[in-house]
């Protein structure tokens, strides 16, 4: 019941049963799996047609479950978001197969749990390169094609940050994930200011803890640093990925008109103590 409570929510939000997004399109990188998957889910769910862009073949699969799931059109796109090309002929695909994107949601990232001490030059760079400049590469393209299209019509970026950017979360290290989430919060507040006058809006979510493909392998190889966290969680338990759903339907869609650059954390309390 709570569940498709939160589903629901878009429309209960409108009032409207065709959803807030309905006739948007939405670009979700990431997209293939985990938080990115849910939230392209959540978009779908609202009325948007969704391109998913990931670096795993499985995308078109995942497409084409998400199509079959919520009746939208859905589009599964191989692009790897550190690479230029790549960006370009993978947003190509969505004009093509979709229309002018004018929902990005950037949820593409890696984590590195190496102490800072023994962290390689390399391994450095990925994490950065894939939080970071995927980040800004995607929304880089993103802008252009919507300044190109001149439609008038509002757009929205959601960054994927983290709770890292913010607090750092012990016992485990990863100095380069935390570093690369609070530049890209910073990208987050740079970027809004820049192209708030082209019409496009930017803001950031930052989950704490969360069920995804990427946490559920490491829980299961580490039981007690995931019990750790759960004692440190005032909700007393890891987020489940479509709770994000509210707050990326909020932020993609007008009724987020005058939130601007802001990074909001959903973390189930955890850095609030
Ligand atoms: N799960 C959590 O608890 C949590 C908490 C805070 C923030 N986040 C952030 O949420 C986002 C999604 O994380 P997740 O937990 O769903 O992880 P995940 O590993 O399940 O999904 C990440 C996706 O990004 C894709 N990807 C990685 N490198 C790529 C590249 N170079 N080009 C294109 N796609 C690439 C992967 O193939 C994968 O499908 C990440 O940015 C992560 O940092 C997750």
């Amino acid at each position: 019941m709570f569940l498709d409570e939160r589903r629901d929510y878009a429309r209960l939000m409108s009032g409207n049963i065709t959803g807030p997004l309905h006739g948007r399109i939405a670009v979700v990188t990431g997209g293939a799996r985990g938080l990115g998957y849910a939230m392209a889910r959540s978009l779908a769910d609202a009325g948007a047609d969704v391109a998913l862009l990931d670096l795993l073949d499985g995308v078109r699969d995942a497409a084409e479950a998400l199509a079959a799931d919520t009746g939208r059109r859905c589009v599964g796109i191989t692009v790897d978001v550190t690479a230029e090309a790549s960006i370009a002929d993978a947003f190509g695909s969505v004009a093509r197969d979709l229309g002018i994107a004018d929902v990005l949601v950037n949820s593409a990232g890696i984590t590195s749990g190496t102490p800072l001490i023994d962290t390689q030059l390399a391994s450095w760079q990925r994490v950065l390169d894939v939080n970071l400049t995927g980040t800004f590469l995607a929304g880089r393209e993103f802008a252009r094609r919507h300044v190109a299209a001149a439609r008038g019509n509002p757009a929205s970026i959601v960054n994927v940050s983290s709770m890292s950017a913010f607090a750092v979360n012990i016992p485990q290290t990863q100095a380069a994930y935390n570093t690369s989430k609070a530049a890209v919060s910073m990208l987050t507040k740079s970027a809004a200011i820049e192209w708030l006058p082209l019409g496009i809006r930017v803001n950031a979510i930052a989950p704490g803890y969360f069920a995804s493909d990427m946490t559920r392998d490491f829980v299961a190889s580490n039981p007690e640093m995931a019990e750790d966290w759960v004692r440190r969680i005032p909700a007393g338990r890891m987020g489940e990925p479509d709770e994000l759903g509210g707050l990326l339907v909020y932020l993609a869609s007008e009724a987020s008109s005058y939130v601007v650059g802001q990074s909001i954390v959903i973390d189930g309390g955890y850095t609030t103590v």
